[in-house]
């Protein structure tokens, strides 16, 4: 049995996630997740919220409310959202958590005692009216170079020239739009990550069997950006984990926050001890510290590219700084973009379909199997209203659910709910059971590799199969002439839904469930498909199973279109 650890990146805490975020990280993961438990694999599954930085802080003032308790009510909905889409994790935890405040602030006094920490002193623009700092993109002004008006202090956003927040005229808060800013001094941490180049570097080298799009992003920024540059991990913010050194106080440094690029990754650890604190485990250092039983443990990170630099560099000269024996991740699967009918999914202008939506209309495993199935692994990826309607009523309404559906009826209209028995299997269904083990090999082949894509079409090659099987068998015209001839085609078409069942289960969980509760099993990952067949004997009981998928009609379709073509708000 293996060990594997998976980790999904942590949404940020302000607001709904949109279909592209999803598929983006959540949703592989917990296939990736669900398959392994399948195998029989020893799984932790960790995603928690990233609740740090000025987006929160914002949107908490946005909404009305202190950060703290707009925090607390976005996770308790995204925890909801998550359970919508049964996304399986073992514990979905904060990056606010106590855990990580304490980790954080160890790591910190780590990279510190072994000198990879210096203070910077740097002027930053105050605004008097908010009280605070202010980061560059929340001064806004005039551009110097195209006399764009609202030029952040970072980029102007019509001409794209970088800019210095001292570069514009007449700059104001973005947050209040005061002009009451002066410059002023102020001292930060930052990581000498530029010392660890050869370290990572040789690290980024060793992993062979990354996907291209992980390894070519890490290695664009370690050899040609300035992704190595020394950072600085602290903020003057408010909401944030206050700069300790473990637990001292880190003098010069009081009122100030850990950057949330720094917290956040360190809370897929300290989300491990949250599960165990929360009394679901029992020992989270044989995940996470290769001194303490994790140097079995495979891990397995999911994200979208823009967040690959930070998984690749930054986290790693993190736990590799700390000079502590920390687990390093092993596999990092990266994510394209996944666009909305001729455009951008976007969060900041509510284009798209987001979650809460989605489920709205659609149960949970009509989005799982479509957007999965159409994972951005190679290239960006599009969601049209028309390939959703095509590939559901074609794949989950024609292929697996019908025949799920006419197998079944057929044999309470015949020989009652029952398996039948009598009759022997041939070689039509020597034939089938061939093909079946060469494709549930292949598949197999491709969820090791969490190849997603050709993993679906295989499931779906393999549901097709059992179709023609029934059609060229047509136990219906054998049923005239030979009853028992009938009834091994019955038998063997029967037991193809539990199998059909174990196999999907990771696509579309409630799918499997209904159709194995209807053929009163349990999930069994089959070894070969002669055995999986021979799992439900004659005179077994069983129940039609309701309409697993129900077809989307072109009204239907045509309301949905237009219902999400505008803009939320
Ligand atoms: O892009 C995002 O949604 C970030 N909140 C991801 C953070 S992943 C990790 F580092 F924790
Ligand atoms: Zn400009």
């Amino acid at each position: 049995m293996a060990r594997i650890l998976i980790t999904s990146a942590i949404p940020y805490i302000n607001g709904i996630k949109h279909l592209g975020n999803l598929i983006g990280s959540q949703l592989p993961a917990d296939l990736f997740a669900r398959y392994n438990r399948a195998r029989g694999n020893e799984v932790l599954f960790l995603c928690a919220t990233d609740e740090h930085g000025t987006p929160a802080e914002l949107a908490a003032a946005k909404a009305g409310k202190p950060v703290a308790e707009y925090c607390a009510e976005m996770w308790a909905v995204q925890a909801r959202i998550a359970d919508g889409f049964r996304l399986s994790f073992d514990h979905f935890g904060r990056s606010s958590s106590p855990q990580n405040h304490k980790l954080t602030q160890h790591f910190a006094g780590r990279l510190a005692d072994v000198g990879l920490i210096k203070e910077v002193s740097e002027k930053q623009v105050y605004s008097n009216a908010d009280g605070r700092f202010l980061p560059d993109r929340y001064i806004e002004g005039t551009c110097p170079n195209c006399g764009y008006d609202k030029a952040r202090g970072d980029q102007c956003e019509n001409c794209t020239k970088q800019l210095d927040p001292t570069d514009l005229i007449n700059p104001r808060s973005a947050i209040s739009g005061s002009t009451d800013l002066e410059v002023r001094e102020t001292k930060h941490l930052y990581l000498r990550q530029s010392e660890m180049r050869a370290q990572l570097s040789e690290w980024i080298d060793s992993k062979t069997d990354w996907p291209i799009l992980t390894t070519s992003i890490a290695k664009k920024w370690l050899n040609d950006g300035d992704g190595l540059q020394d950072r600085g991990i602290t903020r003057d913010l408010d909401w944030g984990i206050p700069v300790k050194k473990g637990d001292e106080d880190w003098p010069g440094m009081e009122g100030k926050v850990f950057y949330v690029w720094f917290d956040a990754p360190i809370e897929y650890i300290a989300c491990a001890a949250e599960w165990v604190d929360a009394g679901k485990g029992a020992d989270w250092e044989r995940w996470w510290r290769t001194d303490k039983g994790a140097d079995d443990v495979r891990y397995v990170q999911f994200m979208g590219k823009d967040n690959v630099p930070f998984h690749t560099l930054s986290f790693p000269a993190t736990i590799i700084g700390s000079g502590e024996p920390w687990k390093l991740v092993d596999y990092i699967k990266s994510f394209n973009y996944l666009n909305y009918d001729g455009g951008q999914f976007s969060t900041s202008q509510g284009r798209g379909v987001f979650m809460d939506q989605a489920l709205d209309i659609l149960p949970p495993d009509y989005w799982r199997w479509w957007l999965l199935s159409h994972a951005p692994e190679t290239s960006d990826a599009e969601f049209t209203w028309e390939a959703f309607q095509t590939d559901v009523n074609k794949d989950l309404a024609d292929v697996l659910g019908n025949f799920v559906s006419r197998i079944t009826k057929f044999c309470r209209a015949k020989f009652g709910e029952v398996v039948p028995e009598g009759g022997d299997y041939g070689p039509e269904e020597q034939a089938l059971i061939d093909a079946l083990d060469a494709r549930l090999d292949a598949y197999q082949g491709h969820m090791d590799a969490i190849d997603i894509r050709k993993a679906a079409a295989e499931l779906r090659a393999i549901w097709v199969l059992g179709n023609e099987y029934l059609q060229s068998a047509a136990p219906w015209t054998a049923f005239k002439t030979d009853p028992d001839r009938a009834a091994a085609i019955t038998r063997l078409a029967l037991n193809l839904i539990p199998f059909y069942a174990s196999l999907s289960a990771p696509f579309i969980p409630d799918a499997a469930a209904a159709m194995l509760t209807g053929m009163h099993t349990d999930a069994a990952w089959p070894e070969d498909a002669a055995t999986a067949l021979a799992r439900l004997p004659a005179g077994h009981v069983f129940t039609v199973p309701e309409v697993l998928f129900a077809k989307i009609a072109d009204e239907t379709r045509e309301e949905w279109q237009t219902r999400f073509a505008g803009i939320r708000t």
